[in-house]
């Protein structure tokens, strides 16, 4: 608890109101109408912030903004005012939150934290001793905490990769960034990233609190009492973003403005990946690769795990099972397929492996806590050393060798093991790194060392390739999807996972990740063809769409099944291809709204309380509902569409919302819907982006006459930046009559020689 007692002064220059507590300090920014940063320096005066950046912080408070701030002696608080919210800042540092009719959105919590649990029979030293975690079990007092209150049915979402569902409401979480291999279930506190971001949804407001503290955190969700929700943390600044905006769109927009948004991937990336561990050599490859087409799957990569490097030592290549990398890459390319490769930090210790020997030389590894030795832990390679990535000359070197693999040909980069994994028991807390030229530890860089390391990746390819860079990663932070798409790490063959892909990509979304996805069939554990092919549907329109299976599991592409799951396989992955320039345009549009591809009905029907807790269901954008079925055996559905008219993509069959009803589902088929008045961009087939020029497109429509904004581009370098691409709106009206206006030109980017229009 952070103890602040009386407000004895207070000063507002621009938009920081600084007040001087009894025991501490506080300042309060307005960043816009809209976000408020509330920071009491209880660690360093500065916010060391990873997620927000200079770049955009310069970019939210160009937005514009005015507030004003007046002592209400009768309340003895100083109330701040914008153009939308009233913030209050209270004797006892309590800072609260209203909308300008004065009606409130989030209040601090002034009362005594009181736990529901009961200690009861339990030793807790003992309990320790045997080595249970025994820290949820009492409510530990931690240096930084806001504690805030909640209404009684509040839902709660958000926090990134976290297990379970989507409202996040009487579950706790830790945010360390965690690779543990065992089955994720709902009760797991942390997972591979650490995103600090809630959204809470009142009957009329919905609003965001954003902990900006890379330290160890944890939030109670009204857990431990149903009146509030807990932020603490071991260490760092109390730095809380109050993110306004009413609705979860807006929150969102918000939310990305200040974190930064997604860049626009290459199209390809956006297709199907293939990959194993266990794809042991250049003949394993290639007969994958080429099953593909002779399947008439479509496939863009299938991607290389540790087995290609040499004895697991990074940046090198196992010629003898491999043989020549260009050739491989050389072989395949003519097929269309693009060669992405993982990437470890932990980095072989080895006399003469060059990494080691530069990395040694020019002091670029973590360092013992006494600062003697570098620190040494075990990965794959057996032991290993940790590039120090928090510092501009170490980034800038893994990017060299990074450009060194673009050279050779690799089109994507996939960074693993980046908590960061540590065989040996984890890295102690007092391992000694750098933020910049700031000495500081492992404590409070465990969770941006993703971060780093995917923005050592990202600038060096960016810069290198003069492409957008294809930048995967399992360990992130908030703001870390300016650099990197995510999946999220190592699930397994179970139906409960396939069931919490839903929660978990829409989380992710929510939380600025566009680009997500998980391991189609399960990482670990054995799948079984029923699985597949509903996992392969369910998973159909996700951005990061790649199968991928652990060493030792069986082997998990779909002819390893029969010619029946060959099928349902191929009709999904089909289905992704010919909704690409949908999911393009979403892309596109999140440039603008911070809004991600694949989104929780709650998004968009905030006020149907069937969407806000509906977890088997997702949209994509607007205007596509999918209903994947999640159960095995299950081959009826039952489909809740909301508000509004839909009809079935399939058959056309219309249905009005608001309603649960039934639909037949047999192992091929995934119920998908089209909203009424959609005009949707669909492709022909293809195996492979780039095998054909996209100059062909097709309107889907569905009743009621609409219309829509299309984006097309070059699919693959920077010049949309400079307005290279065409943007066309596509209106059709009642009779299916299509009108096409351009409201942008491409210097280079040809025009489509036919357009389409089709109606549902
Ligand atoms: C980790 C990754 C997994 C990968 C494996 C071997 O478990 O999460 O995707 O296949 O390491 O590199």
């Amino acid at each position: 608890m952070i103890e602040f007692g009386k407000i004895l002064n207070w000063t507002m220059t621009d938009n920081v109101l600084s007040v001087e507590f009894e025991k501490n300090n506080m300042t309060i920014s307005v960043l816009t109408d809209e976000i408020i940063n509330v920071f009491v320096p209880l660690w360093a005066k500065e916010h060391y912030s990873k997620a927000v950046e200079e770049s955009d912080l310069e970019r939210v408070l160009r937005k514009g903004r005015s507030a004003n701030a007046v002592f209400n002696s009768e309340k003895s608080c100083i109330e701040l005012s914008t153009a939308k919210i009233k913030a209050v800042i209270c004797d006892g540092g309590y800072v609260d939150f209203y909308d300008l009719s004065g009606k409130e959105i989030s209040k601090a919590y002034r009362g005594e934290r009181v736990s529901r649990r009961t200690i009861g029979i339990f030793d807790m030293e003992l309990l320790a001793a045997e080595g249970h975690d025994t820290t949820g079990l009492l409510n530990i007092q931690r240096p930084v905490e806001d504690v805030r209150v909640v209404d009684s049915d509040e839902p709660i979402y958000g926090l990134g990769d976290k297990s379970g569902f989507l409202n996040k409401r009487s579950y706790e979480y830790e945010n360390w960034n965690t690779d543990d291999p065992s089955a994720h279930t709902e009760q797991f506190r942390s997972l591979y990233k650490s995103i600090p971001f809630a959204i809470c949804k009142k009957p009329e407001y919905a609003y965001g609190l954003f902990y900006d503290n890379t330290f160890h955190s944890y939030f109670d969700l009204a857990k431990e009492n149903a009146s509030y929700m807990a932020y603490s943390a071991d260490d760092g600044n109390l730095d809380l973003y109050f993110i306004g905006g009413g609705n979860i769109p807006a929150v969102v927009g918000n939310y990305t403005l200040l974190t930064g948004r997604a860049p626009l991937p290459q199209l390809w990336t956006l297709g199907y990946h293939q990959c194993r561990w266990g794809y042991s050599n250049a003949k394993d490859i290639t007969e994958v690769a080429e099953k593909f087409r002779e399947l008439d799957i479509p496939c863009e990569s299938v991607q290389y795990d540790i087995d290609y490097m040499d004895g697991y030592r990074v940046f090198t290549w196992n010629e003898k099972d491999y043989g020549p990398a260009g050739e491989l890459f050389e072989k395949l390319r003519l097929k269309g397929f693009k060669p992405v490769v993982i990437i470890d930090p932990g980095t072989k210790r080895e006399e003469g492996y060059f990494m080691y020997e530069e990395g040694t030389k020019n002091g670029y590894f973590f360092r013992n806590a006494d600062d003697t030795e570098d620190y040494v832990n075990a990965v794959w390679p057996g032991d290993s050393n940790y590039p120090d990535f928090g510092r501009k000359a170490v980034r800038d070197w893994w990017g060299e060798h990074v450009n060194s693999l673009t050279d050779m040909g690799v089109m994507g980069i996939w960074n693993d093991m980046n908590e960061p994994a540590s065989f040996k028991g984890p890295l102690p807390e007092d391992v000694i790194g750098y933020d910049e030229d700031r000495k500081t530890t492992h404590r409070e860089l465990h969770n941006v060392y993703g971060h780093y390391m995917s923005k050592a990746t990202y600038d060096a390819m960016k810069a290198h390739i003069g492409k957008r860079p294809l930048v995967i990663t399992r360990a992130c932070y908030s703001g870390s999807q300016k650099y990197t798409a995510v999946w999220t790490g190592d699930n397994q063959s179970l139906w409960s996972h396939l069931q919490m892909m839903i929660p978990q990509l829409c989380s992710l979304g929510m939380c600025g990740f566009p680009i997500a996805g998980v391991d189609i069939g399960g990482f670990g554990g054995d799948t079984t063809p029923e699985l597949l092919c509903r996992w392969i549907e369910a998973a159909a329109f996700s951005t990061f769409f790649r199968n991928h299976s652990a060493n030792g599991c069986i082997r998990q592409e779909p002819w390893q099944f029969g010619t029946e799951v060959v099928d349902i396989y191929r009709k999904f992955v089909k289905l992704h291809y010919r909704f690409l320039p949908y999911i393009y345009d979403l892309m596109h549009e999140e440039q603008e709204n911070g809004l991600p591809v694949m989104r929780p009905l709650v998004m968009h029907y905030e006020d149907d309380p069937v969407a806000r807790d509906l977890n088997d269901e997702y949209l994509v954008g607007e205007k596509i509902l999918v209903a994947p079925v999640v159960n095995q055996g299950e081959r009826v559905r039952k489909v809740y569409l909301p508000e509004g008219t839909w009809y079935s993509l399939w058959t056309g069959e219309k249905h009005e919302g608001r309603r649960y009803f039934l639909e037949e589902a047999p192992l091929d088929h995934m119920p998908v819907y089209i909203k009424a008045g959609s005009v949707i961009p669909v492709y022909e087939e293809m195996q492979y982006v780039g095998e054909k020029p996209l100059d062909k497109l097709t309107l889907i429509t569905a009743p009621g006459g609409g219309s829509f904004v299309h984006y097309q581009d070059g699919g693959e370098d920077l010049s949309y930046l400079e307005g290279n691409y065409n943007l066309y709106r596509f209106s059709v009206d009642e009779n299916k009559d299509l009108t096409a206006e351009l409201l942008n030109e491409a210097k280079t980017v040809p025009q489509y020689e036919k357009i389409r229009v089709v109606s549902i």
